[in-house]
């Protein structure tokens, strides 16, 4: 059932991504228009009560806001340029993923259009769409933005607005992206390390999850001042001993005949900030070498 007291929404793009969102708007009372280029995918929404629009023109037409997710910007771009004259009195909220630099220039192609355009980063997968605990980070003009907050918590509850840059909300997906793999891979070169020698990864378990939630975790908040801080301050052990303790990492992978990529890398750049001088900081100091990488 649609509510009169809802704003209508169109949807364009309706991969995975796109049809949960247009299936949120349904769910929560928007009128929801969606078109998408190979029309057979609107089937299913259109059975829900979704208006098939016949063309991108019919569908930006349909409503105010008109949120766009499809495969990269290129495609966004197509769509919007097949319109030929720029949408008048329309939103474009554009959740397609990709670089902070594709969004700045996007967003500039679209001012140079007269298009009203804001960006977004989605911060889940499909079936995380609609809770209100799903995080989708926003960018652009902040009047545009807080015109459609309202419809656009209809997806994601935990919708945050970053500021006028257009190229954030990527930044902090790309950040937080780069935390999950790291964080995540960390994990499974443990597991490879001590399956050599036939450790169940479930045995383990409990060893990590203890580890993360009494050393990895209650150290990140003091990660993050001292970086605010600029300072490093060595918390009972300095760089200089924790990188003898690298070195045991890098030969305990190689003796066990599992892959030294990871501990190499964090030996070379533990090196490098050793002799930048930090031998005697925290382990903290490592963010100067991430942040400024020596010239190649
Ligand atoms: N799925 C996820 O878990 C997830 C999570 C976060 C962010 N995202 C982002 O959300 C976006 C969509 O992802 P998805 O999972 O929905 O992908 P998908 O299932 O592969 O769907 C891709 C969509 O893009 C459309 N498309 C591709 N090229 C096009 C073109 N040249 N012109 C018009 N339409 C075109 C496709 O249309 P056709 O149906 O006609 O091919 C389809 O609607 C991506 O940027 C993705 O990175 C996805």
């Amino acid at each position: 059932m649609t509510s009169d007291n809802l704003a209508p929404v169109t949807v364009i793009g309706l991969g995975s991504m796109g049809s949960a969102l247009a299936k949120a708007f349904l769910e929560k009372g928007h009128r929801t228009t969606v078109w998408n280029r190979s029309p057979g995918k609107a089937d299913d929404l259109v059975s829900q009560g979704a208006v098939r629009a016949a063309t991108v023109a019919e569908a930006v037409a349909a409503s105010e806001l008109v949120v766009v997710c499809v495969l990269d910007y290129r495609a966004m771009r197509e769509i919007v340029n097949s319109l030929g004259d720029a949408p008048s009195g329309r939103v474009i909220v554009n959740l397609t993923s990709g670089t902070p630099e594709e969004a700045r220039e996007t967003a500039r192609w679209a001012a140079e259009r007269g298009v009203d355009y804001v960006d977004g980063a989605i911060m889940a997968v499909p079936t995380m769409i609609g809770s209100e605990h799903t995080l989708i980070f926003y960018g652009g003009p902040q009047a545009l933005y807080e015109r459609h907050a309202a419809s656009l918590s209809s997806v994601a509850g935990a919708g945050t607005y970053l500021g006028e840059d257009a190229g954030l909300p990527s930044l902090y997906d790309a950040a937080l992206l780069g935390l999950m793999w790291t964080t995540w891979t960390g994990f499974m070169h443990s597991l490879a390390l001590v399956g050599t020698e036939k450790v169940r990864a479930e045995s383990f378990l409990p060893y990590a999850q203890d580890w993360f939630q009494h050393v990895v975790s209650p150290e990140v908040p003091n990660i993050a001042a001292q970086v605010d801080a600029g300072s490093y301050p060595d918390n009972d052990s300095t760089l200089g001993m924790q990188a003898v303790a690298i070195e045991h990492l890098v030969d305990a992978s190689r003796a066990q005949g599992v892959d030294t990529a990871l501990p190499e890398f964090l030996r070379e750049r533990a090196e490098q900030a050793i002799k930048r001088g930090h031998a005697g900081d925290g382990f903290t100091a490592l963010y100067e070498v991430l942040r400024k990488p020596a010239a190649e």
